[in-house]
C-alpha cells in the first residue's frame, strides 16, 4: 500500500488513481491522521499532496517530523515538497515569479525518480511560493529558469519532492515519474489488480461480518449494485437487500432490478422489493418546488426503508454504496474545499437497529467501481448505467407529479434512450434523458386541435459532471425521436432540445 497524505490539494484523487494505475494499492488520508495509525498500516511509500496554504505561515497544515525518519519513502508534491523542505531546514518563500501552467523543466536523468524521463520535459506548475533553498542533505534534481529547486532527493533517506504536479496529464511524463517512485524508490511489486481488490474485500468482509446479519438498500444503480453483489459473494444470504420502488424509476427499471437480484436472479441473497409508488405519489401531490420534492422523496424513502428494516429486526451491519468522490464531494474525508454537497436519496435511517456501517467501495473511483462490477460478473447494462438521481423522475417532471406524468416521461425517455443507442451515441454522450416540462400548448393532430405537454430532451457531454456541454446530436436522431414521441406518447404534442450547458443550467432538468 501507498498512502497519500491529503493537505487540501485539488488533484489528490488523481494521485491515488495514478498509483493504482501502476497496480499498486493506494489510499488517501487526511494530514490530521495520527502518525501511529499511518505506521501501523506499514505503507511502502507515502505521498504528500499539494494544498492552498503557505508552509511558513502559522496554522498551515503540517505533519509530525518523525515521518521522515521511518525509513519509508516519502514523495512531496507542490505544497508537500515545500513542507518537506521547510521542516527539514530548507527555505521556502514567496516566489519572485509565479509559475502557472505547462513549464519546461530540466531534470537530472541519473535520479531514480527520472529514469526514462526526457532531460527537458513539460510539467504542470501551479505555485505562488517556491523553494529558495533545498534542505541540507538534499540534491537538486530538476529546475526551470524561474524555479531553481523544481525537484530534490535525499537518496539515503528515500525522500523526494517535486514542485510540479506529476499526477496531472499536462505533465507529459508524470505517470513515468510516479511509477519510478512506487517501483524504483518504494519497491512495490505492482501486483494489485481489481481481482485482488475483489478477493481481498470478500475476505475482509467475511472476517468482519462473521455470522452477523447485513442489510443493504439497493437502488439498482451502479454503486449499490456492486456493493450488494460483493456482500452477497462474501456472506450469501446473511445479506438482505431492500429495494424501494418509489414509482419514479425509468421505464421497466424496477422489474430489471428484480430480475437480476430477485429470487429468479443470479445472486444468493434475500431480496425484498417494496412497491411504494402510491405512497410517494400521495406525498408529492400538488408539490411543485424541486427542492421540496427532493426532500419529500428522500424522507419518504428512509421511512419506507425503516419500516422494512423493522420487520427484519436487529441487524449487525448496514451497507452503504459510498464511493470515493462522494466522500470528497460531501467534504467528509477530503481536505479540499467542498465543491458540491452530495445529494443522494438515503442518508442514514435513524430507526434502524444496526451496529456498524460497511462501505466496501469507499476508496474507489466510478470507473474502478465499474471494473469491480465486471470482475464480479454483474451484467454490462447494469455496470455501465448512466447516472440517475436518487429522487428519480420526481425531479424530471417540472411542477407537480402524477402517475400519468410519470408514465409520459418514462415512455418519452425510453424512446430517446433507444434512439441514442441505435445511433451508436450511447458511449460518447455521458448523460441523456427526457424531462416533462409543465408547459402545454396548442397543436393539431389529424383534424383535431390538441392542448398538450412538451417534452424536453437533454443530452450532455462531461468528464466530471461538475461542468457539461449540451451534446451535438445529429438532427436526424432528434427528428426521429421527436416523431416517435409525439406519435407514441399520449398527451405530448411538442418536443424540444435543451441546448444549455452547465453552467448556467444544471445537468438535470428540474
Ligand atoms: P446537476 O443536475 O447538479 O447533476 O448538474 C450533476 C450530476 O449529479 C446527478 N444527480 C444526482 N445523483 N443523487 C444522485 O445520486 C441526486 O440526488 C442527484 N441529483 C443530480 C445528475 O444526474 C448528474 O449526473
Amino acid at each position: 500500500t501507498v498512502i497519500v497524505l491529503d493537505f487540501g490539494g485539488q488533484y489528490n484523487q488523481l494521485i491515488a488513481r495514478r498509483v493504482r494505475e501502476c497496480n499498486v494499492y493506494c489510499e488517501i488520508y487526511s494530514y490530521k491522521t495520527d502518525l501511529e495509525k499511518i505506521k501501523a498500516m506499514e505503507p511502502k511509500g507515502i505521498i504528500f499532496t499539494g494544498g492552498p496554504n503557505s508552509v511558513y505561515l502559522e496554522d498551515s497544515p503540517s505533519y509530525a517530523k518523525e515521518i521522515y525518519d521511518l525509513g519509508i519513502p516519502v514523495l512531496g508534491i507542490c505544497y508537500g515538497s515545500q513542507l518537506m523542505m521547510h521542516q527539514l531546514g530548507g527555505k521556502v518563500c514567496k516566489a519572485p515569479v509565479r509559475e502557472y501552467g505547462k513549464i519546461e523543466v530540466t531534470v537530472d536523468q541519473s535520479s531514480a525518480l527520472f529514469e526514462n524521463v526526457s532531460e527537458k520535459t513539460i510539467c504542470w506548475m501551479s505555485h505562488n511560493d517556491y523553494i529558495e533553498q533545498a534542505a541540507p542533505g538534499f540534491k537538486i534534481i530538476a529546475h526551470t529558469p524561474d524555479c531553481p529547486v523544481a525537484a530534490v532527493e535525499n537518496v539515503e533517506k528515500k525522500l523526494y519532492a517535486t514542485q510540479f504536479h506529476p499526477e496531472v496529464l499536462h505533465t507529459k511524463e508524470g505517470k513515468q515519474m510516479l511509477a519510478n517512485f512506487v517501483f524504483n524508490v518504494c519497491g512495490c511489486a505492482g501486483s494489485w489488480k481489481m481481482d485482488s481488490f475483489v478477493e481481498e474485500s470478500i475476505k475482509a468482509i467475511r472476517e468482519k461480518v462473521g455470522d452477523g446479519k447485513v442489510l443493504c438498500a439497493l437502488s439498482g444503480g451502479v454503486d449499490s449494485s456492486v456493493a450488494a453483489v460483493l456482500l452477497s459473494k462474501a456472506v450469501g444470504d446473511q445479506l438482505t437487500c431492500v429495494f424501494v420502488d418509489h414509482g419514479l424509476l425509468r421505464k421497466n427499471e424496477g422489474d430489471e432490478v428484480e430480475a437480476v437480484f430477485g429470487p429468479d436472479g443470479n445472486y444468493n441473497l434475500n431480496f425484498i422489493r417494496v412497491n411504494a409508488q402510491e405512497r410517494f405519489y400521495e406525498k408529492l401531490k400538488g408539490v411543485e418546488e424541486p427542492e421540496a420534492k427532493r426532500k419529500i422523496i428522500g424522507e419518504e424513502f428512509i421511512r419506507v426503508f425503516e419500516e422494512e428494516a423493522k420487520k427484519i429486526g436487529a441487524v449487525d451491519f448496514l451497507v452503504q454504496g459510498t464511493i470515493y468522490p462522494d466522500v470528497v464531494e460531501s467534504g467528509v474525508g477530503g481536505e479540499s474545499t467542498v465543491i458540491k454537497s452530495h445529494h443522494n436519496v438515503g442518508g442514514l435511517p435513524e430507526h434502524v437497529d444496526f451496529k456498524e456501517i460497511i462501505e466496501p467501495l469507499r476508496d474507489l473511483f466510478k470507473d474502478e467501481v465499474r471494473k469491480a462490477g465486471l470482475e464480479l460478473g454483474i451484467p454490462d447494462y447494469l455496470v455501465f448505467r448512466q447516472p440517475f438521481p436518487g429522487p428519480g423522475l420526481g425531479i424530471r417532471i417540472i411542477g407537480d407529479v402524477t402517475a400519468e406524468k410519470v408514465q409520459m416521461v418514462q415512455d418519452a425517455d425510453a424512446i430517446w434512450r433507444e434512439e441514442i443507442a441505435k445511433a451508436g451515441l450511447d458511449k460518447e454522450v455521458n448523460q441523456y434523458f427526457a424531462a416533462l416540462t409543465n408547459m402545454r400548448s396548442v397543436g393539431v393532430m389529424g383534424d383535431e386541435r390538441t392542448y398538450d405537454y412538451a417534452i424536453a430532451l437533454r443530452a450532455v457531454t462531461t468528464t466530471d459532471f461538475m461542468t457539461a456541454e449540451s451534446a451535438e446530436i445529429p438532427w436526424d436522431v432528434i427528428g426521429r425521436t421527436t416523431s416517435r414521441i409525439v406519435n407514441e406518447v399520449k398527451h405530448v404534442n411538442r418536443v424540444m432540445y435543451d441546448c444549455t450547458g452547465k453552467p448556467p443550467a444544471t445537468i438535470e432538468f428540474e
